[in-house]
């Protein structure tokens, strides 16, 4: 997609001097009031690449930044193009991660939806809204796979599979730059955290991580690959080391694999004080050093951390950085302002915005998110006439469930549970405290008075994010007796879950009767959630990630290979588990969720069940097809997964592996035939040296309703 650009970029480069060519490597967060002057001169001088737009500085998601001033950036960007050396404009980058000023789920809770073409549509509207305010880059897609819940920021990524991670990254890639990057409602898209950094050990942010190359490139590098077919432009960094690497200072992870390997042809920039942080990682004695170190492993720019622009004149100057890396750095950064279309119109240009319309999309987009866990007795959907009791420390709450990253939002633009709840039942049938802070002891007489009990559980948006770890996924000691007391009433008892990450649900799911799992959903969580409790929107979301019995049975996740042995039970393989002390299994497994109505599947059919492995690789496919019945009262979506599994091969391959899902709505009683196709780049895999195989033999699919499903045939390479 660059490389159109590629003539003029050499042009351009070919009149800069070493100065202004650093310069563009430079990216600088806005300046406060005091050093505005100061800043306004070193972009005149061609030090400047690229602006941090931060207004509050060092935000780390977790807290609600200023206002964009358009102004301010206009004004900076007329120096930059008019006084500056060689007029080459900036880009200005913002943490636009799961909504501007409307607010859509978290990513994770996108990537419950299993929706990816309403998820290509909210991120066009999240571009709008940020290209509005002089935003030409976001820091997204996050793509980091996750094992570990207790990492803050799993709610920032696709969750556990490779294929979910490719999937959301194609759909966000698109929806951010749409087909042409130029237009004015666009914006860049950046794919991070190239690469590893959800693998952190113990879920502690920043951690280290080893990971063995065989599962690099079948678990890690997917949804990279799939950003940068999908044309990403550019890629960050992250603050992790893999295997006692920083990949912020390897050669062997950003120029070797992204960029030779993958060809990636956009820039590399580092993430914020990452190149510094080498120090810290003890691979570097000084700034110096880093600077060396990042530059020649190809990270092109440097997110505020001033290395490039301190040193990296003396270390071309005596030989440790060759010019040529700097001139592919500036090549590269040139060919994504060309491509954004900055040296022909820099200047932002607000269109029209439908706040409503995007208010319709948000709250689509919560309500394909969320997903039902259990139902018993079909409790849900809820009937109106009944007095319901609402307790929990999420009734009230209007910003909690919002979700972290959220940096433009407007502080109390979300409506709570219980306002949402009025809506659907007339205020005299919910009982509940006035107050948000008294929801624990005093009102339990209201669970006498009520027919059915809904508790507001979870946890609020700023214990998840960047640097917010937790050891316990779980709800607190609060909730846990809140659920209880409620329950020794003999009422049934609904729980709704406000969640970042999956939590444990051992000793909590037992006492409830039905949990729908809202996730952080952004504006619309309250209303999304109503919906569903009240029947106006059948559940549709399914897990994009494992829900264990326990924390201490992660890491725990379905792609897992077989040890021929019982280890950890996933499937339900072995009549023991694997821990003496309990039941090792999901509790809720990778791609569960229930509807309102069932569904019945055919066994999968295979028009042709055996291809010569040269018919394969020449572009011929297994067509999968199965008949999938509503069989209940409701119209509903369904998520139809489609698994493989590769039983003998040179290296060891997943129980099960997703490789497509179509989410489709079945009227009741109707049969829908849903069908897949899988060829060369779908049944085979990654050697550990990055050498992608397909091999000859049998392999099973699987076509159900979960990654548990066992509604298989046999397809044969000959
Ligand atoms: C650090 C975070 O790791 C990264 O995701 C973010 O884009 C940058 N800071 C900029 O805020």
């Amino acid at each position: 997609m660059l490389k159109k650009f590629e003539k003029r970029a050499l042009d351009i480069l070919s009149k800069m001097t070493l100065k202004e060519k650093i310069g563009q490597l430079n990216q600088l967060s806005t300046p406060d009031k005091h050093n505005a002057e100061e800043f306004k001169e070193k972009v005149r001088r061609g030090e400047v690449g690229s602006i941090l737009m931060s207004v509050s500085r060092g935000t780390a998601g977790n807290k609600a930044d200023g206002t964009i001033d358009n102004a301010f950036y206009d004004e900076i960007q007329r120096i930059a193009t008019e006084e500056s050396p060689n007029g080459i404009p900036l880009i200005f980058g913002r943490d636009v991660i799961h909504g501007h000023h409307t607010v859509f789920p978290i990513p994770l809770g996108f990537a419950a939806s299993f929706n990816t073409e309403m998820i290509k549509d909210s991120y066009s509207c999240i571009a709008k809204e940020a290209a509005n305010e002089s935003v030409h880059w976001t820091f997204a897609p996050m793509l980091d796979l996750c094992h570990d819940p207790r990492w803050g920021r799993i709610i920032e990524c696709p969750g556990e599979d490779p294929y979910v991670g490719a999937k959301m990254a194609e759909a966000i890639v698109k929806g951010v730059q749409g087909d042409d990057v130029s237009a004015k409602d666009k914006m860049l898209a950046c794919a991070k955290h190239y690469i590893g950094y959800g693998a952190s050990e113990g879920g502690r942010d920043y951690h280290r991580t080893e990971i063995a190359d065989y599962s690099l490139y079948n678990n890690y590098l997917p949804a990279f690959r799939a950003a940068i077919d999908a044309g990403a432009t550019t890629v960050m960094s992250s603050f992790n080391d893999i295997n006692g690497q920083p990949v912020t200072g390897s050669k062997y992870y950003i120029k070797d694999i992204l960029k030779d390997r993958i060809g990636f042809d956009g820039f590399v920039i580092s993430d914020y004080w990452g190149i510094r942080l080498l120090t810290g990682q003890g691979v570097a004695e000084t700034e110096r050093d880093c600077s060396s170190l990042a530059i020649n492993a190809g990270v092109d720019m440097d997110m505020d951390d001033g290395c490039y622009i301190n040193y990296l004149e003396s270390l071309v100057e005596s030989g440790e950085v060759d010019i040529s890396v700097i001139d592919d750095a500036v090549k590269r950064i040139l060919m994504v302002k060309l491509a954004k279309g900055l040296f022909d119109d820099p200047y932002c240009k607000p269109t029209d915005i439908n706040w409503e319309e995007h208010k319709q999309k948000a709250l689509y987009a919560a309500q394909e998110s969320m997903v039902l866990l259990k139902n018993n007795d079909n409790l849900l959907p809820l009937p109106r006439d009944k007095k319901f009791a609402l307790l929990g420390p999420f009734v009230h709450e209007k910003d909690a469930q919002i979700g972290a990253w959220s940096i433009d939002r407007t502080p109390n633009g979300a409506e709570s549970f219980y306002d949402a709840l009025t809506k659907k039942v007339p205020k005299n049938q919910l009982l509940t405290a006035p107050r948000p802070d008294i929801q624990y002891d005093f009102h339990y007489w209201f669970v006498d008075m009520a027919d059915i009990v809904i508790l507001a559980l979870g946890e609020p948006w700023s214990t998840t994010g960047e640097s917010q770890s937790v050891a316990m996924i779980s709800v607190t000691e609060d909730q846990k007796a809140l659920i209880r007391k409620a329950r020794s009433y003999g009422k049934k008892v609904v729980g709704v879950f406000f969640n970042g990450r999956p939590i444990a649900m051992g000793g909590i799911a037992e006492d409830l009767d039905a949990i729908l799992y809202a996730w952080h959903s952004g504006y619309d969580t309250a209303t999304a959630a109503c919906d569903i409790l009240f029947g106006d929107v059948v559940p549709s979301g399914r897990l994009p990630v494992t829900m264990p019995r326990l924390a201490s049975h992660i890491p725990l996740y379905y792609n897992v290979t077989s040890s021929g042995r019982p280890v950890n039970n996933y499937y339900g393989q072995h009549s023991n588990a694997c821990y003496g002390d309990g039941v090792g299994s999901p509790y809720y497994p990778f791609g569960y969720g229930l509807s309102y109505t069932k569904f019945e599947y055919s066994a999968p059919v295979v028009e042709a069940d055996n291809l010569s492995l040269d018919e394969i690789k020449a572009g011929k496919k297994f067509k999968v097809s199965v008949d999938v019945k509503n069989i209940g009262e409701y119209d509903a979506k369904e998520t139809v997964q489609i698994y493989i599994h590769d039983p003998v091969a040179v290296m060891m391959r997943p129980i099960k592996e997703l490789k497509g899902f179509d989410k489709v709505l079945i009227g009741k009683g109707e049969t829908k035939t849903v069908s897949f196709e899988l060829g060369y780049k779908d049944i085979g895999y990654y050697m550990p040296s990055g050498e992608y195989t397909v091999e000859k033999g049998k392999i099973e699919i699987y076509v159900g309703e979960n990654s548990l499903t066992e509604n298989k045939t046999m397809i044969t390479v000959g």
